[in-house]
């Protein structure tokens, strides 16, 4: 089963060594089951990939220093299914940062799905805090800038991608809204 497979793979790696980053996954897997249906038949998939995203935290599994990247190569070494490794490769418009660290073609090994659970993915993890915790992508994005500071490549690439990451929110805002699943219940 893929879920409990997702939340015993993430505790394993996360928890022991990155506490805060633990609680920060759960919140966002959280947020995850609320969306389902923005995302038809894949909520499964949305869960376990908003569980496993920042897996490439983990200090034991750097290998490019970049945690999106690292994190779909962890996952692809343990046989995850090559979408929820691509969509963790790309989690929250990582393509941009990538591009500023000289990762582009290495993350192009990826590809993006640019789906539906792809967009919901985003949405979760720009609406958590590091705690796990629900907030707004604005305050989301300003306690980034916050944390790490105008000299920052962090802070850089969050103005770069904010315009397209606010995109893929709305259209999963507006998925929630047409969702026949939601006008139903
Ligand atoms: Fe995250």
């Amino acid at each position: 089963m893929l879920l409990p497979w997702a939340y015993e793979t993430a505790e394993r790696v996360l928890a022991p060594v990155l506490p805060r980053r633990w609680a920060h996954v759960q919140g966002v897997a959280s947020k995850a089951q609320t969306l389902s249906a923005a995302v038809g038949d894949e909520a499964a998939l949305l869960e376990a990939a908003a569980v496993l995203h920042d897996v490439g935290y983990a200090p034991d599994l750097s290998r490019t220093g970049f945690h999106p990247l690292d994190g779909a190569y962890f996952l692809r070494s343990i046989d995850a299914p090559e979408r929820l490794v691509c969509l963790v490769a790309h989690h929250s418009c990582a393509i941009r940062e990538a591009r500023m660290r000289g990762l582009e073609s290495e993350i192009n090994q990826f590809p993006d799905e640019g789906s539906a659970v792809r967009d919901a993915l985003w949405f979760c993890d720009l609406t958590t805090t590091p705690d796990g915790e629900p907030t707004t992508f604005t305050e989301r994005v300003a306690e980034i800038k916050e944390r790490y500071g105008p000299a920052d490549l962090v802070t850089a690439f969050i103005t770069e991608a904010e315009g397209d990451l606010g995109a893929a929110i709305a259209r999963t805002e507006q998925r929630m809204v047409n969702s026949p699943k939601r006008q139903s219940t």
